[in-house]
């Protein structure tokens, strides 16, 4: 499976998508649909911060895909009104990349690395006396010139973000200050985000039609919006361009994407652990195999969401469907089968 072909991909799977991705973003806390635990957070961190004068302790996001680490992190700096720097671990490839960017920030910046968990382990020992103390240290030369360098940094805030925060080192982890796991959004704040882009892009949209494709977004705006723009085509050349529920229901359908959002890749996963493993345990990596995708891949793009919705459960032994998962998919097939 390419990742970038499945309309349920959680990443964005064009450029053309990136662009829209952001000019899509909310800009400020107050616009930020969901996550109220976490607005609630920020903004008391955020405020106390200011009156004292100092920057943001280091924050550090982890959770699936598309679900706003990004956006967050961009808004963070613009509610701080401090200067916003973006890169990611895979690449920063020398400690030159890193220390480059970290002498020229300015005090109260914000320095955000996305895929923290894949920074080379040479540069993250860098990173720990930047984070802690606001300095650096550095051999230059070679041999008997060597010399230890010692720089002062301006005190900035870190923020990172992972899709896995299990494989963050514990001394890096142990340098944030303020940690946040982002989980899936429920379909009422999905209707909500369904709406401002819609208002944002002027498409025209029925209720019922928002919570129709809020209810297969698999708890994901980026989803959300994707699909928001594949039922906009389908409207304007099948239906009359207004977005009802039936419209959504079809264009979706079209798609390979049922009432729970699942797709192909999701009901070819699960009918393999039902028909090859009888219902599991089976390792990840002999699921790799069988379906001939990456362990990544699946754990990262497949399982979370079937997790997430009870049909999928990890246990010691590995991966097992549940009751709801096999009902499912007896119904799939029974469909099929009725045409
Ligand atoms: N709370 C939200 N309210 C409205 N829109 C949102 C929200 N969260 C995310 N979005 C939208 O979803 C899209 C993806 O968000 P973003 O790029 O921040 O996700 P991400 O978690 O950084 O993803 P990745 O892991 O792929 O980097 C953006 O276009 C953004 O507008
Ligand atoms: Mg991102």
């Amino acid at each position: 499976m390419e990742e970038r072909e499945r309309i349920v991909s959680y990443k964005p799977i064009s450029d053309e998508e990136k662009k829209f991705d952001l000019n899509l973003r909310p800009k400020r806390l107050k616009e930020l649909i969901g996550q109220a635990n976490l607005v609630e957070k920020l903004e008391i961190s955020i405020l106390a911060a200011k009156k004292r004068k100092e920057p943001l302790e280091h924050v550090l996001f982890h959770g699936p895909p598309g679900l706003g680490k990004t956006t967050i992190a961009h808004i963070i700096a613009r509610e701080m009104g401090t200067n916003f720097y973006s890169t990611s671990g895979p690449a920063l490839e020398r400690a030159g990349d890193l220390i480059g960017i970290l002498t020229n920030l300015e005090y109260g910046d914000v320095l955000f690395i996305d895929e923290i968990h894949r920074i080379p382990k040479i540069i993250e020992e860098y990173i720990y006396p930047a984070m802690e103390d606001f300095r650096i240290d550095f051999i230059v030369d070679k041999g008997p010139f060597a010399k230890a360098i010692k720089m002062t940094l301006k005190p900035f805030t870190l923020i990172g973000a992972t899709t896995r925060a299990g494989s963050l080192s514990a001394p890096l982890r142990g340098r944030f200050g303020i940690f946040h796991h982002l989980d899936f959004y429920g379909v009422d704040d999905l209707e909500k985000i369904v709406r401002r882009t819609a208002n944002i892009l002027e498409i025209k949209i029925e209720e019922n039609g928002a919570r129709e494709i809020a209810r297969r977004a698999r708890g994901t705006p980026r989803i959300a919006n994707r699909l928001l723009r594949r039922v906009r085509d389908y409207a304007e050349v099948r239906a009359d361009g207004i977005i009802s529920d039936s419209v959504a229901d079809e264009a979706l359908k079209m798609e390979g994407v049922d009432e729970k959002g699942l797709d192909e890749f999701d009901r070819k996963l699960i009918s393999t652990i039902i028909t090859f493993y009888n219902g599991g345990p089976v390792g990840v990596e002999a699921l790799s195999a069988t379906l001939n995708e990456e362990v990544d891949t699946i754990v990262d793009m497949v399982e979370p969401y079937l997790l997430k919705i009870g049909f999928l459960q990890r246990t010691r032994a590995g991966r097992v469907v549940s009751e709801q998962a096999k009902e499912y998919w007896r119904r799939w097939r029974e469909n099929l089968r009725d045409g």
